[in-house]
């Protein structure tokens, strides 16, 4: 469904003087539907840049990304076309703060999605929706509707994104560090509400996560990112049991508790 191939993302900065900094480098991987695939590694590896290059947000250097057989960079064009894409390739973010405004309620990227599914404002459909979405991800309408962002916990404002892919049902979700700015006694029931949307809609996930003991739980694919490369990518028992790279076998070494802390998931 979605295809990376060699992506490459050099950033310029400086202005005196110029230094290149190589952040992603000749990355390849897919993801079919229905799949978790995770891309695991530490800080700075390069995930995030790759996130943005397959979200059609940062342009690549060099190397492809398609889905469903049409080239993201070269092929989609017009605002319809962009709005359609972020749409069926869905990105969930680190903070959700930062994915709302402050001046509007959450009420509004709720709404706003469902514009973008051709549901009418004000209508009994929206107000049903809206219902629905907030109880698949365990929130009653009466705790969330009408409140702003800060008035809400941050498990409460990711839950709300969530309903949001819920009203959305992409084919795919980016979920970039989706539960490390939550708070950890609730970080495993916002991953099982990823988990949910691939077992009901068969919601294929790019999990992003420096954090191999999750990975490893929740993927059908692992890709471990080390310094911009993919240098281990398998099926999480190959990977775990056959690391291919030093860096692997470094981050293992701390998987034995993280098992403790994923494994009900
Ligand atoms: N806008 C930018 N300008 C210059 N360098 C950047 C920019 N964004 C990220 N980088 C650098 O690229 C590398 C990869 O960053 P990033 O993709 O954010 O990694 P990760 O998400 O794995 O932490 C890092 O060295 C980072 O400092
Ligand atoms: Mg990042």
């Amino acid at each position: 469904m979605l295809k990376a191939e060699n992506l490459v993302k050099i950033y310029e900065t400086g202005f005196v003087r110029k230094r290149r900094i190589t952040a992603v480098d000749n990355v390849s991987f897919d993801v079919k539907e229905g799949e978790v695939a995770s891309l695991v590694g530490e800080s700075g590896s390069g995930k995030t840049t790759t996130a943005k290059i397959v979200l059609r947000l940062l342009p690549p250097t060099s190397g492809s990304v398609s889905f469903k057989g049409r080239d993201v960079w070269k092929e989609l064009k017009t605002r319809e076309q962009l709005v359609d894409y972020w749409r069926k390739v869905h990105a969930v973010f680190q903070d959700p703060y930062a994915s709302y405004n402050p001046f509007y309620t959450i009420d509004r990227v709720l709404k706003q999605a469902l514009r973008l599914v051709g549901v009418d404002r004000n209508s009994e459909m929206e107000r049903k929706l809206i219902e629905e979405a907030l109880n698949y991800v365990g929130l009653s309408p009466e705790d969330v509707l009408g409140k702003y962002p800060h008035q809400l916990s941050g498990g409460q404002r990711q839950r709300i994104m969530i309903a949001r892919c819920w009203l959305l049902k992409p084919n795919l979700i980016i979920a970039d560090e989706p539960v490390s700015m939550i708070d950890a006694s609730m970080r495993g029931a916002i991953i099982k509400l990823f988990m949910n949307l691939r077992d009901d809609y068969r919601t294929s996930i790019v999990f992003i996560t420096h954090d191999l003991g999750l990975a490893y739980y929740v993927s059908d694919k692992i890709m471990v990112m080390f310094k911009g490369r993919i240098v281990d990518i398998g099926a999480p028992d190959e990977v775990v049991k056959h690391p291919q790279h030093e860096y692997t076998r470094k981050l293992l070494e701390s998987v034995p508790t993280l098992y403790r802390k994923w494994r009900w998931v």
